[in-house]
Order: C-alpha cells, then sequence, then structure tokens
C-alpha cells in the first residue's frame, strides 16, 4: 500500500518510513504532483492534522496522513499549543518563542508542560487519530544544542537533562513524535494482516 506523509519535508518522510516498515510504501507531497503550502487553519492540533490529510486526500485521491505538534504548558491554559511555531508573533522564531515563554512564566508555581503529537490518517472517508505525549517542565533558561523549537527548554519527566542536551536517538526512543507513530505503526500493522 502507498501512503501519502503530508509533508514538503524530506527528512521527516525517512525517518517515518524507517518506522513504518517495508509493508507501507511513503511518498511525500512533491511526489503526488502536490507543490502548494499546506493550510493550518484550526484552533486545535486534530484539527489541523485533519484539514492537511483531508486536502490531500480529497485533492489528490490518495491516501494519506498529516501530524501537528504543539507544546501546552498547563498553567497557561494549553499555551502555546497549536501556536507553538508562532507564539512570538511576527518575531518568531525558536529563540524568542522560548524567550516568550519564559517571561510569561515568571512568577509561576507550576512550570508542567507536554509535547503533543495528533497524527490523523484519511485513508477512505473516516478519519482516523493517533496521539503521542511527552510530559515534563519547563527550565528557567535554555540548556544544549540538539533538537529544534523548544527542546532547549523543555525537561522530559526522570530526565536531569533538557531535551536539547539529549542526543537525537535519545529524546527519538521518548518522543511525543515517536509514540504517536508507533500508535500510528501499530494500527497500520492491523491492516496487513
Ligand atoms: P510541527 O507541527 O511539527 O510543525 O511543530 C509545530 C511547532 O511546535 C514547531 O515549530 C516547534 O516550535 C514546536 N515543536 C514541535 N515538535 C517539537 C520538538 O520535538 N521539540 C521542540 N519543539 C517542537
Amino acid at each position: 500500500m502507498t501512503l501519502c506523509f503530508a509533508t514538503h519535508n524530506e527528512h521527516k518522510i525517512a525517518e517515518v518510513q524507517a518506522l513504518v516498515g517495508k509493508s507501507f510504501s511513503l511518498v511525500g507531497l512533491e511526489s503526488i504532483g502536490c507543490r502548494e503550502e499546506l493550510a493550518e487553519e484550526q484552533d486545535t492540533l486534530p484539527g489541523n492534522a485533519w484539514q492537511k490529510a483531508h486536502y490531500v486526500f480529497t485533492r489528490y485521491q490518495t491516501p494519506c496522513f498529516a501530524d501537528d505538534t504543539g507544546l501546552e504548558v498547563e498553567t497557561l491554559g494549553g499555551a502555546p499549543g497549536v501556536f507553538s511555531a508562532r507564539y512570538a508573533g511576527p518575531q518568531r522564531n525558536a529563540h524568542n518563542n522560548m524567550a516568550l515563554l519564559l517571561k510569561n512564566l515568571e512568577g509561576r508555581a507550576s512550570r508542567a508542560a507536554r509535547f503533543r503529537t495528533v497524527i490523523c490518517l484519511m485513508a477512505d472517508e473516516q478519519p482516523r487519530y493517533f496521539e503521542g505525549v511527552l510530559t515534563g517542565t519547563i527550565g528557567f533558561e535554555p540548556r544544549g544544542h540538539h533538537g529544534f523549537g523548544y527542546d532547549p527548554v523543555f525537561l522530559p519527566d526522570g530526565y536531569p537533562q533538557t531535551l536539547a542536551e539529549l542526543p537525537l536517538h535519545e529524546k527519538n526512543k521518548i518522543s511525543h513524535r515517536a509514540r504517536a507513530m508507533a500508535a500510528f505503526v501499530a494500527y497500520l500493522q492491523t491492516l496487513k494482516s
């Protein structure tokens, strides 16, 4: 079965192909002739994952899945959440996003947070959702140089290091994305048999 991963990022496709195994052949958006940026206009992670997967499924008539990830901070009511990439507004980049987050957490008693990844699969008209969560706390200053995004300020529960201080292969064992992918791959395996 050929499945489209609704992303333009070839690294993501290669990474997920390794997890999915040989029974499913993954193709990216370029391979199905989709060169446009996919809209993410919903206000929830499942909403955005669905919007991307549904667009590709209906426009290109191909089985497809999409993902969306956010950092949810408890005391901030789940912010930045679905707005994680653009938290700092027009000046958004990882540095400014983290600086704003640390500022908004000044004086707060709780720094509990979680990363959440949602995958939406559209293999037919019925969307199916898979989720992966990594719980932790937000540190007081950025530390480490691996990874990307909010990794330097996120300490996974049970680790003294931030995600950016862990080697990538360690992060990939516990990450929200890996957990969502594991749930997704387990479902795909049931389709094979
Ligand atoms: P996306 O849905 O994978 O594009 O992620 C949206 C935003 O969430 C990114 O731009 C990052 O700011 C943040 N993010 C997603 N995954 C991670 C991660 O593994 N570590 C740190 N930040 C992340």
